[in-house]
């Protein structure tokens, strides 16, 4: 088997685009860094990491009959936000659970950002009062119950379409994707920074340079930054599906130790709560290169990036490609921050 084994509905424009960071570079003093922005790599509600790991799911989701995709998140989860835009464009109905993750006090948490934008692409939005997690829950599994009930057929996503079987290949497909620009551009990136919760993104990661690297091509560092603030739970998924992927994409041997590392010191106490590193990224990042990213997700993996640059983990001689996952409709419900 192979990533080429498995069918994909396209859901985006193509390759999202790559770009240097000049001035932050330049600001950083070290490594130059680039991004790649699967922020602006579709047409689907301002896009995101889960676009590309949903069009492996979709046509296992058209092929089992079903009509409602049925998913979870937290109030302002962007997960659930790509799922809302996948059902509307593929003609399915939508269920999403959306749990109190964050103990977030701003009075429209539930109503602006995601939320809104999920409501006004037609999916039923469920808002249940549990908290933060990555497991299985009741709500859930009701939610699904309650499709069928009504003689639906659900297809069930679990949160951040990771603890699912083919959840991992879309960003195997990403590294691919990687190396072919890096021969347009006649660069390689030594090194990929990607923010890690749910764990799919970053072990679709690690499975497809895992491939690569098998093919011949040259080892680089992946570096999952955790912003979950429960760094054991989000290494074990991490692993899991990165094992679980390589298998799937017939990687012939099994993944080392060290090509598994999410680090943590970024992501505060709290999912979902930004603290002061978070608050200086996001600035830095608007300031001097007009690039938007959240408080939840890339406001944490870039407070990351700019230590690892800083204290010369990342070496200056490093090309560092920054995973720009998407994730800016939330910031709506964060506006007491920049007032
Ligand atoms: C903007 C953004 N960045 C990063 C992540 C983390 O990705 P993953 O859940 O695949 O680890 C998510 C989703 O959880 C996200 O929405």
């Amino acid at each position: 088997m192979s990533l080429d084994d498995f069918p994909r509905y396209p859901l985006t424009f193509g390759p999202s685009p790559v770009h240097p960071l000049e001035r932050l570079s330049r600001h950083l003093g070290g490594a130059a860094v680039w991004a790649k922005r699967e922020d602006v790599s579709s047409g689907l509600a301002y896009g995101g990491n889960k676009t590309r790991k949903l069009e492996y799911l979709v046509p296992d989701a058209i092929a089992s009959g079903a009509d409602t995709l049925v998913s979870i998140g937290g109030y302002q989860s962007n997960h659930t936000r790509q799922v809302a835009a996948v059902a509307a464009r593929i003609g399915m109905q939508c269920v999403l659970v959306q749990e109190n993750w964050v103990d977030w006090p701003d009075s429209v948490n539930d109503r602006v950002g995601n939320i809104m934008l999920s409501r006004i692409m037609g999916a039923e939005v469920r808002l249940d009062p549990a908290g933060f997690g990555i497991g299985f829950k009741d709500s859930w599994k009701q939610a699904l119950e309650d499709v069928e009930a009504r003689g639906g057929t659900p297809y069930a996503i679990p949160a951040g379409a990771s603890d699912h079987r083919l959840g991992g290949l879309g960003f195997a497909g990403w590294a691919r994707e990687v190396e072919q620009q890096e021969r347009e551009l006649g660069v390689f990136f030594d090194t990929i920074v990607v923010c890690s919760v749910t764990g799919s993104t970053h072990a679709g990661m690690i499975a497809g340079f895992a491939a690569l690297e098998d093919a011949g091509g040259r080892p680089r560092r992946v570096i999952g930054i955790d912003a979950s603030a429960k760094i054991d739970e989000t290494r074990a998924q991490v692993e899991r599906i990165a094992r679980r992927t390589a298998e799937l994409i017939g990687l012939e041997r099994a993944l080392r130790d060290d090509e598994i590392t999410v680090l943590e010191g970024w992501a505060g106490d709290l999912y979902g709560i930004p603290v002061e590193s978070t608050m200086d990224a996001i600035r830095l990042s608007g300031r001097l290169e007009g690039m938007i990213i959240d408080p939840v997700y890339e406001g944490k993996s870039m407070a990351g990036l700019i230590d690892l640059v800083q204290d010369g983990t990342i070496a200056p001689d490093s090309t560092v490609l920054y995973a720009h996952l998407g994730g800016q409709p939330a910031i709506n419900a964060y506006s007491a921050l920049f007032r």
